[in-house]
């Protein structure tokens, strides 16, 4: 009899659960730069890899946020975009992003050639619509 009871409760729990599992996706998978329609899929990439850590709403990296909010950029007008980019360019250009302090405990953050081709050419803003 009692496991009867045990019925509804379970179904309660795993519903719970699943209310649970899109939320905590949304949070996991919150880049917004998945959105970012101007910004080609190589570019994403590198900058959420390499540079949305520190560069985002929500970042604990007060000075970082206060440089550069991808959050922010996605919704900036293209003028605005086109001076960000500009910055962007000079400092992925200067070798002065990530910080060097910062990749001297965490090397794997550095640009590959590869990335740094990546975002001077998108910077650049060679690509024009
Ligand atoms: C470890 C955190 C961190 C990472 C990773 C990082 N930044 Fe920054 N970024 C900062 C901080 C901190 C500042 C502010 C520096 C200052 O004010 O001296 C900054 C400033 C900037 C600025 C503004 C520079 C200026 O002089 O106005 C740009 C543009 C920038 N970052 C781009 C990037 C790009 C592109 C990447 C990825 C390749 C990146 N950042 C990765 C922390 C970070």
């Amino acid at each position: 009899m009692k496991k009867l009871f045990l019925f509804p409760a379970l179904a309660i729990l795993g519903l719970l659960f699943f209310q649970g599992t899109p939320r905590t996706a949304v949070e996991v998978d919150k880049s917004p730069l998945a959105v970012m329609p101007d910004m080609p899929a190589n570019v994403k990439a590198v900058v959420d890899q390499k540079c949305y850590g520190c560069h985002n709403a929500e970042s604990k990296n007060e000075k970082g946020k206060a440089k550069l909010d991808w959050d922010a950029f996605e919704a900036s007008k293209k003028s605005k975009q086109m001076a960000v980019m500009k910055k962007i360019n000079e400092v992925v250009v200067n070798g002065d992003m990530p910080p060097k302090k910062y990749l001297e405990n965490r090397p794997e953050g550095k640009l590959s050639e590869a990335d740094l081709a990546t975002l001077t050419e998108w910077s650049s803003g060679k690509k024009k619509k």
